[in-house]
């Protein structure tokens, strides 16, 4: 555990690419993000993208092949993920690095109790005992508000509700002590009053224990209830970087706006409810000059023709970044 501020996560010009039978999928096209200890970085956009092959990136978990990272930088605790060992990488993972997946089931093994799950995770990346392993197991449990955790510790994912198992994922990904945790689309398969306090449960855990965490989501008012900062990425890019209170305030690119009239919640607050129109462009194919020009109402000439850089805008925080030419236009929207 370091200094509140210490930089946690490095990301510079990631570039991970697909080889695919119609050329190259540029699915992560030049992404720098940064993230410190005990923050919580929100990472949105529709599906497609590029935000799991980020998170995958970062872990050291794209497919190869098709998969490659093209180019830039990891940097973790001192290293660049993009260069260590496949071995090097599997000690960094589930130890300092752990990550929660959308839905549990794929990653929770069917013919295993949870506990024996938690256990082995601590058993081979804490070196635990049989007994302490399995204490560990129940400790973790009752950290995220399973009932009966004594009992529940001899349960097999099935027996368990959507709710619970996304728990016992969050159990078996912070038994370790990561520093570093990410969840990606944590809460989509589960209902709103679930999804609430597993949000919470995320935050309370990342506030005691100080990790930074990477919260992915499709959905801005998720990072709403829990980011310090939001990075907004699309069609394999970051096009706006805020803290969150600003990015709500003051939305600096068009793609932000439409993700927020997009919102059920804001809508039931009188503004009309509308989905951004046309959809994310394939990643074989993505427009010249700014990518979002092709369903961007302020579109122009200069936006065909370059493509605008992460710029930044003048604000309080003066943590604000934005990369479109019209940004000073968007009140207009
Ligand atoms: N295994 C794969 N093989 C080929 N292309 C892939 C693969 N995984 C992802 N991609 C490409 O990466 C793009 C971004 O995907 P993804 O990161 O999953 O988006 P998101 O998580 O934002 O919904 C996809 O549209 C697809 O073109
Ligand atoms: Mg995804």
């Amino acid at each position: 555990m370091g200094e509140p501020h210490e930089t946690l996560l490095e990301v510079r010009d990631l570039r991970t690419y697909f080889r695919g039978e119609e050329g190259v999928a540029k699915a992560v096209d030049g992404v720098s993000l940064t993230l410190r200890a005990g923050e919580t970085l929100g990472l949105v956009g529709e599906s497609g993208c590029g935000k799991s092959v980020t998170a995958l990136s970062i872990l050291g978990l794209v497919p190869n092949p098709p998969g490659y990272i093209a180019g830039g930088e990891i940097r973790f605790a001192g290293r660049d993920l993009t260069q260590v060992s496949a071995n090097e990488l599997r000690g960094l993972r589930g130890n300092d690095i752990a990550m929660i997946f959308q839905e549990p089931m794929t990653a929770l093994n069917p013919v295993l109790t949870v506990g024996e799950q938690i256990a082995e995770t601590v058993r081979l990346h804490r070196g635990l005992g049989r007994d302490a392993a399995r204490a560990r197991a129940i400790e973790m449990l009752a950290l995220v508000n399973i009932p009966s955790p004594e009992e529940r510790v001899d349960a097999y994912p099935h027996q368990l509700s959507g709710g619970m198992r996304q728990r016992v994922m969050i159990a078996m990904a912070m038994s370790c002590d990561p520093r570093l945790l990410i969840a990606d689309d944590p809460t989509t398969a589960l209902d709103v009053t679930v999804q609430a306090q597993i949000l919470e449960l995320i935050e309370t855990l990342q506030t005691e224990r100080g990790t930074g965490v990477l919260l992915i989501t499709h959905d801005l008012g998720v990072v709403a209830e829990v980011a310090d900062r939001v990075a907004v990425m699309y069609a394999g890019k970051i096009v706006e970087v805020a803290p969150v209170d600003e990015l709500y305030e003051r939305p600096a690119h068009p793609y932000t706006v439409g993700l927020f009239r997009s919102l059920p919640d804001l809508a039931q607050h009188g503004e009309r409810l509308h989905a951004i129109e046309g959809s994310v462009p394939s990643a074989f194919r993505y427009p010249t000059g700014c990518r979002y020009r092709t369903r961007c109402p302020l579109a122009s000439e200069l936006c065909a023709s370059s493509e605008p850089p992460l710029a930044s805008v003048a604000t309080a925080s003066g943590a604000h970044t934005v990369a479109c030419h019209h940004a000073d236009r968007v009140g207009e929207l």
